[in-house]
């Protein structure tokens, strides 16, 4: 039994996995494959794309979820994380979990007897990365020879994303100030596939240099859920890394622009931008119910 909680636990599988997301999106898959299977989605954060797209999803391949908000579930009065896991492992066959902390997913994940997949932590977003390389699959017919830039927050997206770009061989720029770099973990493991599957992984300060012949240019919030303390702070520091008309001078003329969603235009993106012809973001909330249905299918099948 397996679980998602990075990118990491599928780093050779991604392909496979995009595979089966492309056959969904295209009715090449039919049939009620999860039938009788049922996903407990435990969310301690609010959700639109993920919590649909993961109960929509459930249910076109026949199976059945159950959308169970902290605030209900007796772990929200202080149950432990460990009891929750073995209770429901009694019940369902398998955990999708949003979380606070990406600690509490790795105990959930330890205890639980069925597979738990992560709706996103404060580290990660695996799900999302999935359908965001489905989208520049899309877009570009491959990942060789491309480049995804990030500019803004070096964030949970941002950590998936630069793992996913390593795994498959894309090469990924973050653009961020300096004490918003992604996970130093992550940098140094994504650096270190990089190597193998023969691309660069880079971070820098200055956004001519991140943003340098990009094909795929991405932002997200500046201030995720759960950093709300320093609003103000993190709004005067990002900035200088809005996406707006200027900002995409500097990529590839032809490059799309990306956002996990949800935006808060003005902030990390304009208008313009998000608005705009170059934007594919729609195209990505799609592919989230293309690319969860092939997750639940991979790891509940
Ligand atoms: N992108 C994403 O995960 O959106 P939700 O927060 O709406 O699930
Ligand atoms: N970085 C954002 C992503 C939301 C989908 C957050 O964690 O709030």
């Amino acid at each position: 039994m397996s679980n998602l909680l990075s990118i990491s636990d599928i780093g050779d599988d991604v392909l496979e996995i995009l595979d089966l997301a492309k056959k969904f999106k295209n009715g090449k898959i039919q049939g009620k494959p999860l039938e009788d299977k049922s996903l407990a989605m435990i969310f301690q954060k609010s959700s639109t794309r993920t919590r649909v797209s993961f109960d929509i999803g459930m249910y076109q391949l026949g199976g059945h979820s159950l959308f169970l908000s902290q605030a209900d579930l007796q772990m929200g009065r202080g149950e432990p994380i460990a009891d929750t896991a073995k209770v429901l492992s009694r019940y369902v066959d398998g955990i999708m979990i949003r979380a606070v902390s990406h600690n509490d997913v790795e105990n959930l994940a330890k205890e639980a007897k069925v597979p738990v997949i992560s709706g996103l932590t404060n580290i990660e977003h695996p799900c999302q990365a999935l359908a965001d390389m489905q989208t520049i699959e899309e877009y570009f017919n491959g990942f060789k020879n491309r480049k995804l830039c990030f500019a803004g927050d070096g964030n949970n997206v941002c950590n998936s994303l630069l793992l996913i770009s390593a795994y498959l061989g894309m090469d990924m720029s973050v653009a961020c100030p300096k004490g918003y770099e992604p996970d130093s973990e992550i940098i140094n493991k994504a650096i270190e596939i990089s190597k193998k599957t023969d691309c660069e992984i880079s971070i820098s300060s200055d956004i001519e240099i991140a943003a340098k012949d990009a094909d795929v240019i991405y932002t997200d919030v500046w201030v995720s859920m759960g950093d709300e303390e320093h609003q103000e702070k993190r709004r005067n520091d990002l900035l200088k890394y809005q996406v707006n008309d200027k900002f995409m001078k500097l990529v590839k003329e032809d490059a799309i622009f990306m956002h996990c969603l949800p935006a808060i235009r003005g902030e990390e993106v304009t208008n313009e931008v998000i608005d705009g012809p170059q934007s594919v973001i729609f195209d990505q909330a799609e592919n989230r119910l293309h690319a969860q249905k092939a997750v639940l299918y991979y790891f509940l099948k």
